[in-house]
């Protein structure tokens, strides 16, 4: 990752305007070894959800120095009436009361997403140990869709490493939110991951993946492809947008050449558009399992703060580079 296009700039961007980002789990081993890098670097500061003493006895044994990181714990948190207060607030049309909003708090990933909320935290990163919807549904419910989206999305940015050098960096979305999107929804998150796409170095070729391509096949599910494209172009004429295709006639210039020779999309697609998340989920594992990509996400787009989630199955490194990618999705 320390290589690709794109995350450079964004440690620059850091470095001009440094961020602060809540870890929601902060005794774990990988997070604090993440945390531990990022303190001595500078431009992105962490603060630990946790026990104090729970979390200094976690480091000390796992050997990473986290001094100078700020460590919040719910239980202990000075402002937590007024953080109380103000999710009542914020879940008044769910008649949130203060007893169960004190509830919630005491859980890292509600905690940890209120301090965004409240501005004390610019970004936040969690899911180590949670699982993806543990960690998004706060998010959802309290930072909310950015204005002129109508839901949250996200994307995998995929890379693999050449032997030029110059590595190949893919788009993929939905792969983790949205279990049926509909063609509004498709036009949105093809959208979002075109544009999250060129963050990273990518010049966006979307195609909407089908089992059909340009009407070889016919069904409800292709129609969805190919009026969701139709749908992304009009909302986005500048960009190359198409479908619906197959994957092989999206990657692969021979098939296309055959399949649809006057696509400028076909061929050299690099951001693509599943029809829902079983493909996503299932297409992006197999580009990084059986096709080498190291896969980065999912990032989630369309949200007024960045919130992300990790793997469960994630390492230290992934920690890391998720943490800048997420601090450097801050709007300025
Ligand atoms: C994301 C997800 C957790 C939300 O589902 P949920 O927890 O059942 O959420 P609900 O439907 O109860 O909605 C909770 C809130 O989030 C909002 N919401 C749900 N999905 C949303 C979306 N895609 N965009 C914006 N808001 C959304 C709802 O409007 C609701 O808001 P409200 O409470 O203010 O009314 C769910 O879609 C999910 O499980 N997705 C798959 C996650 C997953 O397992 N991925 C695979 C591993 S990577």
């Amino acid at each position: 990752m320390a290589n690709m296009q794109g995350f450079g700039m964004m440690i620059d961007k850091l470095k001009k305007n440094p961020k602060t980002i809540v870890f929601t789990e902060g005794t774990d081993a990988r997070i604090q070894e993440a945390a531990s890098r990022l303190l001595a670097s500078y431009f992105l500061t962490p603060i630990l959800v946790g026990k104090e003493s729970e979390i200094y006895e976690a480091a000390e044994e796992n050997g990473y120095n986290i001094r100078g990181a700020k460590i919040l714990d719910p239980a202990k948190y000075e402002n937590m009436e007024e953080m109380v207060a103000k999710l009542c607030e914020l879940r008044k049309s769910k008649n949130m009361q203060p007893e169960e909003a004190r509830k919630l708090l005491l859980q890292g990933n509600y905690f940890g997403t209120m301090l965004v909320k409240m501005g004390v935290a610019d970004a936040l990163l969690g899911g180590a140990t949670y699982s993806t919807a543990d960690t998004v549904r706060p998010a959802l419910q309290i930072i909310k869709t950015k204005p002129g989206h109508s839901v949250v999305s996200s994307c995998f940015i995929m890379v693999r490493p050449s032997a030029t050098g110059e590595n190949e960096v893919l788009a993929m979305g939905d792969c983790a939110i949205n279990i049926h999107p509909n063609e509004d929804e498709l036009a949105e998150i093809a959208i979002c991951a075109a544009d999250c796409g060129k963050i990273f170095g990518v010049d966006p070729k979307v195609a909407f993946l089908s089992y059909s391509t340009f009407g070889s096949g016919a069904g409800e599910d292709v129609e969805k492809m190919r009026n969701a494209a139709a749908k992304a172009k009009a909302m986005r004429p500048d960009l190359a947008i198409e479908g619906e295709m197959q994957f092989d006639a999206a990657v692969s210039p021979r098939v296309a050449r055959t399949k649809c020779p006057d696509s400028e999309v076909a061929g050299h697609a690099n951001t693509f558009v599943f029809p829902d998340i079983n493909a996503g989920n299932i297409g992006y594992k197999i580009a990084q399992r059986l096709g080498n990509f190291d896969a980065y996400g999912p990032i989630l787009l369309g949200m007024n703060a960045p919130i992300n989630d990790l793997s469960r199955g994630c390492n230290a490194e992934e920690v890391y580079s998720m943490a800048i990618i997420t601090a450097a999705l801050v709007d300025e």
